[in-house]
């Protein structure tokens, strides 16, 4: 082997080796509301945003409840995050919403312990 190749060779097992420990670590954690928050939510909605700034600590446990059952298919069905395939409502299965839902209300500005997603 040259030393291109085995250039080559070392980069390609990293990369596997990384995707190998992604799928493991999404596997194996359970759904982290707040890393899922922070990759589905912020990029659209961090300081400053046009699209209004939202952490779990903007609204109160009411109005996110509010959010998710009544507002959030309606408002995001067309919207896609760069990076991701389809709308994020498409990307977003059931069961990461719920834990998104769950950081933002155990977190609402009214809750025990107020937080952004950080
Ligand atoms: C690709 C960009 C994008 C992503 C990702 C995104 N949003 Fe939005 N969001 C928007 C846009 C656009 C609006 C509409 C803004 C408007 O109508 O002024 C919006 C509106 C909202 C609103 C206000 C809705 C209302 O009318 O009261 C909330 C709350 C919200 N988003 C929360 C979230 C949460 C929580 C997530 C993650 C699950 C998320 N957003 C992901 C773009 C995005």
């Amino acid at each position: 082997m040259n030393r291109a190749q085995l250039t080559t060779a070392i980069l390609l097992i990293g990369m596997l080796a990384l995707s190998v420990g992604n799928v493991a670590i999404a596997k194996k954690k359970k759904l982290n509301g707040q890393d899922l928050f922070k990759e589905y939510c912020k990029p659209c909605h961090d300081v400053d945003s046009e699209n209004g700034e939202y952490t779990p600590m903007t609204l109160i446990q009411d109005q996110w409840e509010r959010f998710f059952d009544e507002k959030y298919a309606e408002t995001h069905e067309s919207v896609t995050l760069t990076g991701h395939d389809g709308s994020i409502t498409d990307e977003i299965t059931p069961e990461m919403l719920k834990a998104i839902k769950k950081f933002a209300v155990d977190h609402a500005a009214d809750s025990e312990s107020p937080m952004t997603c950080g």
